[in-house]
C-alpha cells in the first residue's frame, strides 16, 4: 500500500504540496480549519490536474488514480492516522506553528516525520516546542509547488540523519532536487533574494532606476526569466516586505534594513498581481 502523507493548510503552498505528492503516488491527506477551506485546496488540485489531461500530460486514468488517492479534512487527530509525514503549510506565525507543532507531536508516533514549509522562521525553534526534536525538519518548496525544481532540507540543531534522509527521499520521490541546507536566517535562496529585492524598492524609491528598467536591465543582463519587481508583484509586495522585514529581525544586518517602499505600497494596498497593482498595473477581470 502507498505511504500517507498529511498536509496541514489547503492554500497555495499547502495544496501545491498535496498535489504533488498524490502525483508521486502517495495517499494524501489534507487539514484545514474549515471544510470550506479544505474543498478550496481540494478544488485547485483538481483543477490544475484536469488541465494536465486536457494538454496531454496526464490520462485520464492517471488523473482518476490520483484524485482516488486524495482526500480532505478538518480533523487532524483523524488525518494523521498511519502518516509517514506531515508537512505543515500555514500561515507564517511563530504561535500559530508552535500550537500545531505540539499538537502533532502528541498525536503522532514518534517516527513519523514533522515537516514545516516555513519561510523565515528557524527550524530549531519550531522543533524545541516539541518533545521529540530529531523527527522535526524544514521542507522549503518554492511557489508553484508544481512547476518548482527545488527544495530547501532544512536540518534544525537535532534533527536525526534518519529524518533527514527520509526526507530526502520523499522530496526526491515528489519530483524535487532537495538541497540540504543549515538553519540559518533565509536558508539559502531568500538569503539572496530579500537582498535583491530590497535593493530594487531602495533604487526606485530613490530615484535611481524605474522598475521596468530595473527587469529590462537583469533579463537582458543576467538572462533572468523574469525582471525583480516582476517577481515581487507576483509572490506578493506585502509576502516580500514581511521577508526582508523577518531577514532584518534576524540578522539586525542594515543590508536587510527594509526599503520604506514596502511600508507605503503594503499601506496603499499595492500587493502585487493580487490586489491589480504593485510594481506595475494588472487588469483584475
Ligand atoms: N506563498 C509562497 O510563495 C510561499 C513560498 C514558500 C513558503 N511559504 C510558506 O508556506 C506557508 C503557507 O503559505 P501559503 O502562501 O500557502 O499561505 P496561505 O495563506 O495560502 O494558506 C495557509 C492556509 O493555512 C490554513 N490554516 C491556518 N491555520 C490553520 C490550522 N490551525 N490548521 C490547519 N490549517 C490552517 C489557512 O486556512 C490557509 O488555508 C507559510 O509558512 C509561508 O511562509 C510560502
Amino acid at each position: 500500500m502507498s505511504e500517507k502523507i498529511v498536509v496541514i493548510g489547503a492554500g497555495t503552498m499547502g495544496a501545491g504540496i498535496a498535489q504533488i505528492a498524490i502525483e508521486a503516488g502517495y495517499v494524501v491527506n489534507i487539514v484545514d480549519t474549515e471544510m470550506d477551506f479544505v474543498n478550496r485546496g481540494m478544488g485547485n488540485i483538481n483543477k490544475f490536474l484536469k488541465k494536465k489531461v486536457e494538454k496531454g500530460k496526464l490520462t485520464q486514468a492517471q488523473y482518476d488514480d490520483n484524485i482516488s488517492r486524495l482526500s480532505g479534512t478538518n480533523n487532524t487527530a483523524e488525518a494523521v492516522v498511519d502518516a509517514v509525514m506531515v508537512v505543515e503549510a500555514v500561515f507564517e506565525k511563530f504561535e500559530l506553528k508552535k500550537e500545531i507543532f505540539q499538537k502533532l507531536d502528541s498525536l503522532c508516533p514518534p517516527n513519523v516525520i514533522l515537516a514545516s514549509n516555513t519561510s523565515t522562521l528557524s527550524i530549531t525553534s519550531i522543533a524545541a516546542v516539541t518533545n521529540n526534536p530529531a523527527r522535526v525538519i524544514g521542507t522549503h518548496y518554492f511557489s508553484p509547488v508544481p512547476a518548482m525544481r527545488l527544495v530547501e532540507v532544512i536540518r534544525g540543531k537535532e534533527t536525526s540523519d534518519a529524518t533527514a534522509n527520509k526526507t530526502v527521499d520523499i522530496c526526491k520521490n515528489f519530483g524535487k532536487v532537495p538541497i540540504v541546507v543549515k538553519d540559518i536566517p533565509g536558508f539559502i535562496v531568500n538569503r539572496f533574494l530579500c537582498l535583491i529585492y530590497n535593493e530594487a524598492a531602495n533604487m526606485i524609491s530613490n530615484g535611481d532606476a524605474g522598475a521596468k528598467e530595473i527587469d529590462e536591465a537583469m533579463k537582458l543582463g543576467c538572462n533572468w526569466p523574469m525582471g525583480i519587481t516582476e517577481i515581487i508583484d507576483l509572490a506578493g509586495v506585502d509576502v516580500c516586505g514581511n521577508a526582508i522585514a523577518a531577514m532584518y529581525q534576524m540578522t539586525g544586518e542594515e543590508r536587510y534594513k527594509p526599503s520604506p517602499l514596502f511600508e507605503k505600497m503594503i499601506a496603499g494596498k499595492k500587493l502585487g498581481r493580487k490586489t491589480g497593482e504593485g510594481f506595475y498595473k494588472y487588469d483584475t477581470n
